[in-house]
């Protein structure tokens, strides 16, 4: 096969540039630890309910302004819903799904995950700013997705 000399040198600078890409996303996630977070704990979705801490949702305190939010999301709610801490608190969210997947944002904060059946996800987040503060599912969920939400007010 005759190739352009042109179309050659295309290919070959192509081809450079996705390997370049990948071994530079590879080095940065595996040699710098810049891979997203992620929590590796999987759950039975079918048994969510009898599985420990899942069994008994609420919020805790495990030490001076510090909290465990136990959650979980199922169509169309959270549990547990308006959640109350004081401003200042670190509150470490422990979540996972009922059903299908499901969303959860923090509006006015970066807290972003989504919440798959089947796996347990974790994420820590500081609320030094009282206020109340609207939580979102932001995954489609089914016909009632759009009523999916709750509050956690800060004071
Ligand atoms: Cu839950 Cu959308």
């Amino acid at each position: 096969m005759k190739m352009h000399r042109f179309e050659e040198i295309w290919l070959v600078l192509a081809a450079g540039v996705i390997i370049l890409s990948m071994v530079v996303t590879g080095y940065q996630t595996f040699a710098l630890g810049m891979g997203p977070p992620s929590n590796k704990e999987t759950i039975d979705p079918q048994k969510v309910d009898e599985t420990a801490p899942f069994d008994e949702p609420g919020v805790y305190q495990i030490g001076e302004n510090e909290y465990e939010v136990v959650m979980t999301l199922q169509i169309f709610s959270f549990n547990p819903g308006d959640i109350e801490i004081p401003a200042g608190s670190t509150v470490h969210f422990t979540m996972t799904s009922k059903d299908v997947v499901h969303g959860f944002q923090v509006a006015g904060t970066n807290l972003n995950a989504m919440v798959m059946p089947g796996h347990i996800q974790k994420i820590t987040q500081k609320f030094d700013k009282p206020g109340e503060y609207l939580v979102l599912c932001n995954e489609y969920c089914g016909s009632g997705h759009q009523l999916m939400s709750t509050t956690i007010t800060v004071k």
